[in-house]
């Protein structure tokens, strides 16, 4: 449902350790191609949360994989989740905290109190390589402040605000946090397939204009930013 999900996640695993039998919260995992990943890959059992696609849906896909005993769909809102405090042994969001996680509460009064001391956090969000000092660049404005956007663009933020969002709380300490290489090289399959078949398969509501935003972006300042750290114990 974005540029390269398991790409993404291969990016940001290789700063967690996850072994077979910890709990993982996949947060926003829409069709769940992360959580079948992260199941078979280190045999971690996978609570599959989304809030757009049908947990359904979801359990198909996972049984075609063989993983429906390790996997579980779940349809819950970012601030309304249904997990008990400290349940889990880390918590993943691929291209989708920054929905739902760009405000200074959500980490320390929501996202953060799931995850046992010690545990593990991990997020790959869009964002920009640097703030934007003077405001938008003239070249993104219809993407920020266009007729028909929503505002989504304003959660796009550079690692150091992400790192910051974080690092603030006390709650944890940061272990990674960067720009992943080549955001482009990433991005563009994701985004000329989109315009290709995008309407087709989400339906008329897909804008899928990433191809023009990317294009767009002659100054190269988009990112995608792998953020890890670990709870602290206290
Ligand atoms: C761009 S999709 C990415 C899905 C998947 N992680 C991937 O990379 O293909 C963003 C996902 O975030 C989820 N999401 C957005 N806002 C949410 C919210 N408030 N609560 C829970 N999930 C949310 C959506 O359901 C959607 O599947």
């Amino acid at each position: 449902m974005g540029p390269n999900p398991l790409q993404l996640l291969e990016e940001l695993c290789g700063n967690l350790k996850l072994s077979a039998g910890m709990k993982v919260l996949d947060m926003g995992c829409g069709k769940g191609l992360t959580s079948v990943f992260l199941a078979k890959e280190f045999g971690v059992t996978v609570f599959a949360n989304d809030l757009w696609i049908d947990p359904g849906e979801n359990l198909g896909r996972f049984e075609a994989a063989g993983v429906s005993d390790r996997v579980f769909p779940i349809r819950a809102e970012a601030h309304a989740l249904p997990y008990a405090k400290g349940f889990f042994d880390a918590a993943i969001a691929i291209d989708s905290y920054h929905y739902f996680g760009a405000d200074e509460l959500y980490f320390p009064c929501t996202f953060s109190k799931f995850v046992k001391p010690g545990g593990q956090f991990g997020i790959v969000v869009p964002g920009l390589m640097q703030e934007f000092e003077n405001g938008c660049p003239e070249n993104l404005r219809p993407f920020w402040f266009g007729e028909n956007v929503d505002g989504e663009m304003f959660s796009f933020h550079s690692a150091a605000w992400w790192r910051s969002l974080w690092e603030k709380t006390g709650i944890v300490n940061i272990t990674s946090c960067r720009n992943i290489p080549d955001p482009k090289e990433i991005w563009y399959p994701w985004a000329h397939w989109g315009k290709a078949f995008g309407k087709e398969h989400f339906g008329h509501d897909f804008t899928g204009d990433d191809v023009e935003f990317l294009d767009a972006d002659t100054e190269n300042q988009i990112a995608l930013i792998a953020l890890t750290a670990v709870k602290n114990s206290r």
